[in-house]
């Protein structure tokens, strides 16, 4: 029984509360053991014994109970568990998780946890997308939580939109997949902090245009989900894209250049740094502050080059990261240019790929890589971007010493 993940499932009072049944025999199918909390507005939906029916195990409801607390108080409650799930999530129970409010048991579990928190939103459309939802959910993102939907259809209120809680089955496999690569306090790379940078950057050209690259994200994003896999503290300093926040990362949304740099130098000291960005070599120089207009002639836009991340990163100094990892991209000459890349940008590691239109790597699922050290070149075949990202954070692991779980 030692390998059996654990979850307490936090449920609040949404009508969306009797899909934790299914949730729950979906999660214990896939031998994950539940243990539940139910809020006083969730016991308003599903009864205690339901879920105490289906999760096998007792039902905790009251943070001043005697009993309870005697047999588990409520912090031991959230450290017991590997996982904390909230589904349903209320727009209520969100505002308190952001303003970490501990007025009953579910509040306080939550505030008290320092195990990855999984929630899955339900509510009525106009409260999803009130300001106060958004930035509830923005400010709870980039502390690591992640979130599962909500997804569009019909609500129960007889309004249609977002802001129905997903479907059990995609729940279940969210709780899976962070289950599988959550940061593992016995990690190879438990201890040690990770810094990616992933994604393209956006350069403003007036206040309504930017110039960008094809760059998707999903090669950064995997390689601090696999990093934080093996146990280290990571950052993932994101430009814009399209993926969700990896959960158990926290991250950073920034859209420029210089503004990825200030990122990453504010989340040092670090002991690994990985730089995945596709980031913009220029940026426009005296950027208009109104919108440029057309006047029959040709625009001319003066670029001036962005200051080199990598490159600052890598700088010697007491500070710096002990391990350094660029990428180059490359459309030919691929060794030759990404040695000649190590050398003048002075990092450690410099991961080579070809990003030719016929590669299909840029925004692709697979990515063809040599891992370029001072030893030489490894060829590694063609892989996901997943386990590039698996193969990268365990080759850190081995070169960092860990001693392996
Ligand atoms: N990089 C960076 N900051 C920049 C430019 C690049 O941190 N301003 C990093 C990238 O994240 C990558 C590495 O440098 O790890 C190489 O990026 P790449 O685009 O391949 O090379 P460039 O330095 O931009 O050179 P070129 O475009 O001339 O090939």
């Amino acid at each position: 029984m030692g390998d059996v993940k654990r979850v307490l499932l936090i449920v609040s009072g949404g009508i969306a509360a009797y899909k934790c049944l299914e949730l729950i025999r979906l999660l214990r199918g896939r031998e994950i053991s539940v243990r539940c909390v139910l809020t006083e507005g969730g016991a308003q939906f599903v009864t205690p014994l339901s879920l105490a029916a289906l999760s096998g195990d007792k039902v905790y409801q009251d943070l001043f109970s005697l009993t309870d607390e005697n047999e588990m108080g409520h912090i031991e409650l959230s450290r017991d568990a590997d996982l904390l799930l909230v589904a349903p999530a209320t727009a209520n129970l969100l505002a308190k998780m952001r303003a970490g409010l501990a007025d009953d048991l579910a509040s306080t579990a939550l505030l008290a946890t320092d195990k990855p928190v999984l929630a899955a939103p339900a509510m009525n459309v106009r409260m999803w997308e009130h300001p106060a939802t958004r930035e509830n959910i923005r400010d709870l993102k980039s502390r690591g939580i992640g979130f599962i939907g909500p997804v569009e259809g019909e609500m129960a209120c007889g309004e249609f939109g977002l802001g129905r809680m997903a479907e059990p089955e995609a729940i279940a496999q969210a709780v899976a997949k962070t289950l599988e690569s959550a940061g593992a306090p016995g990690g190879r790379l438990a201890g040690k902090r990770a810094v990616v940078t992933s994604g393209p950057t956006h350069e403003a050209i007036d206040p309504v245009r930017y110039l960008a690259n094809h760059s998707s994200g999903r090669q950064g994003h995997a390689i601090a989900r696999a990093l934080a896999a093996e146990g280290a503290d990571t950052v993932l300093i994101s430009g814009p894209t399209q993926l969700p926040d990896p959960a158990g990362v926290l991250v950073r949304h920034v859209a420029s250049a210089l503004q990825m740099l200030e990122a990453c130098e504010a989340e040092l000291p670090a002991d690994i740094v990985v730089c995945a960005a596709a980031v913009a070599d220029w940026r426009v120089q005296d950027q208009p502050r109104q919108k440029l207009k057309k006047n029959g002639k040709a625009a001319v836009i003066q670029l001036i080059e962005n200051p080199d991340i990598l490159a600052t990163l890598s700088k010697p100094s007491t500070s710096r990261p002990r391990l350094v990892v660029g990428f180059a991209a490359e459309t030919q000459n691929i060794i030759d240019h990404a040695i000649g890349k190590r050398d003048a940008k002075g990092c450690d590691w410099i991961i080579a790929n070809d990003v030719s239109p016929e590669s299909g790597t840029f925004g692709g699922d697979t990515n063809t890589v040599h891992l370029i050290d001072e030893a030489g070149v490894e060829d590694w075949p063609t892989l996901t971007k997943d386990e590039v990202g698996r193969r990268l954070a365990e080759r850190i692991a081995l070169h960092l010493g860990g001693q392996g779980r």
